[in-house]
């Protein structure tokens, strides 16, 4: 057996992340001999992290909250999804550290691949303008919707983050009682507000006929968000295909070997009880 590389995901918090199982259910899968761990590194320590894994033999690593950002600061070598985001999530190092960003990817692969929905074309409503935002506007601007609203708690941070992407597309900014008498084919929610089992305040009649609903949070149970949007009639999803999907845009990088992504979801829907 050849000795196994390292590799990480690094954030705070991060002992209930699900990367490591995730990254060894692929190495099984692919025959790629790797082991990954969770690293606890709080906000404004990623360097020294990186510099330590390095001294290890670390390979590379995932890039979690609230890291995504200083990751990009750090980098040598961006990749233009990361420049565009402005924050990373998969890095790897040859000659410095490469980076690249894989939450847009893996959201666009779960939405069209996974569950067949489509965004060119839609009338998209994105709630909050947080960290993971910034990372999937870019990518669903490329798939030409009709228009893209972020509505966000903090009005100002929706306002900044849609203009730094006016260039990429149709993009508009507002607060939530703003949403009153709109109407959207797909909303999906980037907000925190599901882990504290809130919802945003979203007025009634903001599904179209057929809307779909996705949440970037996964749970075993239906988010507030979820639960909201069902009894709107809305098709949904959570964020566990995402998840999966990210982490094997990494897996490719790093290994040039894509995994098969379906009994992997299917598994960690099992074993969450969903
Ligand atoms: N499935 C995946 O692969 C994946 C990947 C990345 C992230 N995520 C999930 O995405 C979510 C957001 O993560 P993030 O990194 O973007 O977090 P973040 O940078 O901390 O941003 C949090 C966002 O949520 C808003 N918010 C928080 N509490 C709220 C509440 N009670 N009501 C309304 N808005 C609220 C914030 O609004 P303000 O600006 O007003 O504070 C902000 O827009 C998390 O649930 C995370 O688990 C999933």
């Amino acid at each position: 057996m050849p000795e196994a590389d390292l590799y990480c995901v690094m954030g705070d918090p991060v002992a209930h992340s699900k990367s490591p199982r995730i990254h060894t259910l692929f190495a099984a899968q692919t025959g790629q001999a790797i082991r990954y761990e969770a690293r606890r590194v709080p906000a404004g320590q990623l360097a020294g992290a990186l510099r330590a894994f390095r001294a290890e033999g670390g390979r590379g690593c995932n890039i979690t909250v609230p890291l995504k950002e200083e990751a990009f600061r750090l980098a040598d070598h961006p990749t233009g999804r990361v420049l565009q985001a402005r924050a990373a999530n998969t890095l790897w190092f040859r000659d410095g550290i490469h980076a690249d960003n894989t939450d847009g990817i893996g959201l666009l692969r779960d939405l069209r691949q996974n569950l067949g929905w489509e965004v060119g074309g839609m009338r998209l409503l994105i709630l909050g303008a947080g960290g993971a935002v910034r990372g999937i506007l870019g990518p669903l601007l490329e798939q030409g919707p009709e228009l893209v609203v972020i509505a966000n708690r903090t009005v100002r941070r929706a306002r900044e983050l849609a203009g730094e992407f006016a260039a990429c597309g149709p993009v508009d900014a507002c607060g939530f009682e703003a949403l009153a008498g709109r109407r959207f084919d797909l909303v999906i929610n980037g907000t925190s507000a599901s882990l504290g089992g809130e919802l945003p305040p979203l007025p009634e009649g903001l599904l179209a006929e057929g809307a779909r609903c996705y949440d970037l949070m996964y749970a075993a149970r239906p988010t507030p968000f979820l639960a909201w949007a069902a009894q709107w009639g809305a098709a949904t999803s959570d964020g566990l295909g995402m998840l999966v999907e990210q982490a094997a845009e990494s897996f490719c990088i790093w290994r040039g070997v894509r995994p098969d992504t379906a009994p992997v979801i299917a598994l960690l829907r099992r074993e969450m009880g969903g």
